[in-house]
């Protein structure tokens, strides 16, 4: 085979062309089908922007009305789906469910799920607001099953977060009703992470889709893809980072030591795109306060973030490395805030990535690419010859 060239991690290689999200990590630019995330944030929905990075132009009223419908239809689970549910154990993590149910919403839906690109194509309509809707189901079922809750059902009368959380919260005979600015908060989350390029993820649910599998498919190995600290994980880690350096009591300053002694890392900083402040964790820096105000509490994480950013902006450090917040510095407090529980932060991050997965896929499956196949550069052995077992140590 010729020459190989080798670029760890992919840092430098274009996998594929696109022409659904745009960005520009030297200058802190991202754009979905050309709009700023900045517009998108002030004036769309998660929904409107799911339909827009999906379709590709945002919808006119007529389309707007049918793709809403279709997901607020489509928000139900079957009853054999509860029926897995209820096998898995109460220590499972809502990640490893979300997968799992995911891909079996292909076994529900044997039509839309065939691998054969054509056929899943004409159900693709149906097929991705069925996900839509349903991933933000199967999530809440995921946390109230982990939690020995029953599960409760969607209603009608609801918009998407707001139906979300309350199918997360509500209790018997007891609705539970959410601040508007906590249900628009929830909206910006989602709509801020629904897509980002060619993210691990993202790609993984190309790769998938590269072979010929089916959307429910790839997008359940994109829920795993992740699921990683690294990756969706992230958000996690950024809270249970703040939680211990509050309980110890530091200010952050040890931290921010202890960081660049390569001894912790600030979780929430740097990214592999942006050298610059990532647009989204701006966008949300800035909504923090309201949340709180709407929630009337006080949250000494929050100040601790805010210190831990003032530090890592002025430090030689981080500045030499160009290492910014990313956009889930200031989503897990928020998140946090709102009363959902850390290992249910990156099931939200799913819920907001899943437009992104979908268009994704469609690109793939509707282009005329080949299989994803890359080549590695082999460092183990040279050829040498078997040894029966007989003459083994
Ligand atoms: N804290 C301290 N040092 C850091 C950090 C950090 N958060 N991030 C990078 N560095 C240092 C790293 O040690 C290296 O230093 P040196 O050159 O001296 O060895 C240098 O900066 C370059 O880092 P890298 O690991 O080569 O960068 P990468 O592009 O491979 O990794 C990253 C990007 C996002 C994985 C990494 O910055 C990181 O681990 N950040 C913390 C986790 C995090 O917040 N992840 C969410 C990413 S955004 C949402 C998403 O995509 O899921």
């Amino acid at each position: 085979s010729g020459y190989i060239t080798y670029d760890e991690g992919y840092g430098n290689t274009g996998s594929c062309e696109s022409s659904i999200t745009f960005i520009n990590g030297e200058k802190g630019i991202l754009r979905y089908r050309g709009y700023p995330i900045e517009q998108l944030a002030e004036s769309s929905t998660f929904i409107e922007a799911a339909y827009l990075i999906i379709y590709g132009e945002l919808p006119q009223r007529r389309q707007m009305t049918e793709f809403s419908g279709r997901v607020l239809r489509n928000a139900r689970i079957d009853v054999g789906m509860h029926r897995i549910f209820e096998g898995f154990p109460h220590s499972s993590h809502p990640m490893a469910m979300l997968s799992a149910m995911l891909n079996s919403l292909g076994c529900y839906y044997p039509e839309m799920a065939t691998n054969n690109r054509e056929r899943d194509l004409e159900c693709f309509d149906e097929a991705a607001s069925l996900l839509l809707s349903k991933v933000r189901t199967l999530a809440a079922m995921s946390y109230r099953m982990k939690s020995g809750l029953p599960f409760v059902y969607p209603k009608h009368s609801m918009g998407y977060c707001q139906n979300f959380l309350h199918m997360l919260f509500s209790e018997p005979y007891h609705d539970y009703v959410p601040h508007d600015d906590v249900v628009k908060a929830l909206d910006l989350i989602l709509l801020l992470h629904a897509d980002h390029e060619q993210n691990c993820s993202t790609s993984t649910v190309r790769m998938v889709a590269s072979g010929g599998a089916n959307l429910f498919a790839s997008v359940s190995a994109g829920v795993c893809a992740l699921w990683g600290p690294l990756h969706g994980g992230a958000n996690m880690a950024v809270v249970s980072m703040l939680q211990k350096i509050h309980e110890s009591g530091d200010d952050g300053s040890r931290f921010i030591e202890a960081a660049k002694r390569g001894e912790a890392r600030l979780m929430g900083f740097g990214h592999r795109v942006y050298k610059n402040y990532d647009p989204r964790a701006r966008i949300l820096g800035e909504i923090c306060e309201k949340v709180f105000a709407a929630l009337n509490k006080k949250n000494p994480l929050l100040d601790i973030a805010r210190r831990l950013e003032e530090k890592a902006l002025n430090d030689s450090y981080f500045v030499d490395r160009k290492l910014y917040p990313n956009v889930d510095f200031y989503s897990g407090i928020i998140l946090e805030a709102i009363g959902i529980p850390l290992d249910m932060f990156t099931v939200i991050f799913s819920i907001g990535r899943m437009p992104g997965w979908i268009a994704n896929w469609k690109e793939i499956a509707e282009g005329t690419g080949r299989i994803h196949r890359p080549r590695q550069i082999y460092i183990g052995k040279n050829k040498r010859d078997y040894i029966m077992m007989k003459d083994r140590a």
